[in-house]
């Protein structure tokens, strides 16, 4: 299977699926020599941080908030929609934190989440038969021969508009933005007119008006803890040559190469072949990972790509995002809870309620229904106490934006409001809205 020696090209003896067939390979090459030389978009101290976060979620005493789009957009990467994407996921944390009672690793599917791994090479549009849309950094969507040509100048762009989203959320998070002085002001102003907006507006005061006590009997405010928040970005590692040119060897003492693309990454249900290239490329870096694993999975199969990919069992490497389903989750968390339970591996076991919960409404968008996502995530709770396992995370597609993608919530919208503001080109995310809701339910459940 896997040989010994790793190095940054040697995923390219073995096979990568899901990878764009790059129509002029001298281009490709030319590409990947340019980003090589460009400066990293995150560093090695910021990795391993994340890492040593994600091993105390392991062991329950943090947990994991990853979220973001399911496909992020150049014509998107506006200094609005970078806030908007920010604020919801502060907000959730602070909920998280605040009702659950535990710190929040926060993590982006933002800065590089432009890869998209696709079910077919092919899809027909109006009769005609086209490349598939594979995300911003391949093709655009644009239904047109010329538009789903895959482009290698589209890594370097892709590259460019992480580094502009990752300059404004170093900013927002460093700046003040992310302060918790302004955890009332983060209550956006639709959201401020719901229920929900109301729950969360309470709660908000509670929490300034603690601080201001503070700042009454003299406690110090001024504080890193208080004024400053981190954000991690993480992206699915997919194309990899992009991934290869962003790696590189630790200047510092402790070495390492780590890939400098995101500070975690994480390979999906479609390219995780223990002898394939994903695999081979990822076990020689060492950001923390993360492993979608869905229904079609064997457990001697997630068992040999852990060993792979951590054979030193080392805390915060590994983190399992299952995605089962509302109703086969009973069915297929438990087999692997138990395994991985049996091997002692250190993992840090987390649940994506979206993508096995996907459903085409009758206009034919694709769509999820907010209780199914809520369900699944009760189920992976109560599995994982019923095991004796730590449910340590959660994994959402998401936005801060006013968008009509999934259906359900508090507003209860239905399959016709659909239409109303459908954006994502990909996969339906939460709504802001939905998203505050889903943390108030996660926080009752972490609080159990
Ligand atoms: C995704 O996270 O958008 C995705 C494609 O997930 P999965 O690999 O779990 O299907
Ligand atoms: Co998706």
């Amino acid at each position: 299977m896997t040989t010994n020696h790793w190095s940054k090209t040697s995923y390219r003896h073995k096979t990568a699926l899901q990878q764009p067939n790059w129509p002029d390979p001298a281009h490709y090459e030319h590409i990947v020599q340019t980003l090589s030389k460009l400066p990293p978009l995150v560093f090695a101290g910021e990795i391993r941080e994340l890492k040593s976060q994600l091993a105390e979620a392991a062991q329950g005493r943090a947990f994991l908030l990853q979220g973001g789009d399911c496909s992020e957009e150049f014509a998107r990467c506006t200094a609005p929609n970078i806030r908007e994407t920010l604020k919801v996921m502060l907000q959730m944390a602070v909920i998280l934190t605040y009702a659950g009672n535990k710190p929040v690793v926060k993590v982006g599917r933002i800065a590089g989440q432009y890869a998209k791994p696709r079910s077919s090479d092919t899809e027909t549009v109006n009769g005609l038969v086209l490349p598939s849309y594979r995300g911003d950094m391949a093709n655009d969507i644009e239904a047109t021969e010329e538009a789903r040509r895959p482009n290698p100048d589209r890594l370097l762009q892709g590259y460019h508009m992480s580094a502009a989203t990752m300059n404004l959320l170093r900013a927002f998070t460093r700046g003040g933005f992310g302060s918790l002085h302004r955890v009332q002001a983060w209550n956006q102003e639709f959201v401020k007119q719901s229920p929900m907006g109301r729950n969360y507006e309470r709660m908000a005061k509670r929490i300034s008006d603690a601080i201001k006590f503070m700042q009454t009997i003299g406690i110090p405010t001024d504080t890193p803890q208080l004024k400053e928040t981190q954000f991690f970005t993480s992206h699915e590692a997919l194309f990899l040559g992009y991934e290869e040119a962003m790696t590189r060897e630790d200047s510092t003492e402790a070495g390492g190469w780590y890939d400098c693309s995101g500070h975690m990454l994480w390979i999906g249900d479609r390219t995780r072949q223990p002898d394939g290239a994903h695999v081979e490329f990822l076990r020689g870096v060492r950001n923390p990972l993360g492993m979608k694993v869905g229904p079609k999975y064997e457990v001697d199969t997630i068992l040999s790509i852990i060993e792979i990919l951590n054979p030193e069992n080392e805390p915060g490497r590994m983190t399992l995002i299952t995605r089962f389903g509302a109703r086969q989750i009973d069915k297929y968390l438990p087999p692997l809870l138990r395994a991985i339970k049996r091997a002692g591996l250190n993992v840090l076991l987390t649940c994506d309620p979206m993508h096995a919960n996907t459903f085409s409404a009758e206009s034919g968008r694709k769509t999820r229904n907010f209780d199914d996502i809520l369900s699944e995530l009760q189920c992976f709770f109560e599995l994982n106490w019923a095991e004796g396992t730590i449910p340590g995370g959660v994994h959402f597609e998401l936005t801060g934006d006013n968008v009509t993608e999934c259906i359900g919530g508090g507003r209860h919208l239905a399959p016709e409001d659909l239409n109303l503001r459908y954006l994502t080109t990909c996969d339906p995310r939460l709504n802001a809205e939905q998203s505050l809701e889903m943390a108030f339910q996660i926080a009752e459940m972490i609080r159990s």
